[in-house]
Parts: structure tokens; sequence; C-alpha cells
């Protein structure tokens, strides 16, 4: 089994971007603890950050070439982006939508998501752990609908 995990805009810069709000965890960092927690799940992952919603839309319309399911934090393209919405519409691959932040917690046009009503399911709010989490909660479902 493989499957992407797909980041948007300023996610690079975490560790350093708002602190506070979202953490001294480095992108790679969690990059290297989803790899670990992958393998052992004995699953392959991809791994993409983009600041550009066309590179954005370009990762999701490949998804269906190279994985089973993805795992996204399209960061603020989750409450701006039809581009990004048509595109996962399109490909049809499942997914499960991450945030580091409740993004219901947080201010009014934070708290709507275009994507969320595509995907599995939703993790929000857990930090770094929101990608582990949304990763077995991807496997999971991928295991039991192959049966
Ligand atoms: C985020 C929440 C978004 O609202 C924000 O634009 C981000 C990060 C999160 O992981 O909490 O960049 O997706």
């Amino acid at each position: 089994m493989r499957v992407a995990v797909l980041n948007g805009p300023n996610l690079n810069l975490l560790g350093s971007r708002e602190p506070q709000r979202y953490g001294r965890t480095r992108l790679e960092e969690i990059e290297h603890d989803v790899r670990m927690r992958a393998d052992q799940l004995g699953v392959e992952v991809e791994w993409h950050q983009t600041n550009h919603e066309g590179t954005f839309v370009d990762l999701v319309q490949a998804l269906p070439a190279s994985v089973d399911g993805a795992v996204v934090n399209a960061a603020a393209l989750t409450h701006t982006s039809l581009a990004v919405r048509d595109a996962l519409l399109a490909v049809g691959v499942p997914f499960v939508e991450v945030h580091l932040t409740n993004i219901y917690a947080r201010e009014e046009p934070r708290r709507r998501s275009l994507l969320a009503d595509l995907a599995v399911g939703i993790v929000a709010g857990f930090g770094p752990q929101s990608y582990l989490l949304g990763l077995e909660a991807l496997v999971g479902h991928l295991r039991a609908r192959a049966g």
C-alpha cells in the first residue's frame, strides 16, 4: 500500500511560524515521524509540500497513478480553493483531511472547509499528532475496504 501526504502553503515554515499556535515542530520532523509510523504499518509514503495552488492541484491530479490514498493538509487552501476541491472530486482518491489546529475553534473563515465533505474523515487540533492519527485512520479505512 502507498499513500501520499500533501501539505499546502506556509507549512514549510512550521517550527518558526506562529509557534504559540502551531508549535515548534518542523515539517521535516513531522515527515520523519509519519515515515516511521508508516514503516511500522507496512505502508510506503510520498511526501509533498507546495506554496502554490496550481501545484497542489497537479499533485492531487497525480494521486491515482501512484497511491491508494492521501493525508491532506491543504492549509489555507482548505478554506478557499474550489480548484483543490474540484481536483479531489475529479480523482476520487480516498483522503483524510488533517490540521494541526482545531479549525472549528478558530476565526470564522477558517471554520469552513471546502474539502471536508469529500474526505473519509477529518483529524484536527492535535498538532503534529494529527498527521499520525490521520495516517492510521486512512490505512485502517483502506485495509477495511480491501477486505
Ligand atoms: C492549518 C489551518 C489553516 O487554517 C491554516 O491556514 C494553516 C494550517 C492547520 O494545520 O492547522 O496553514 O491547515
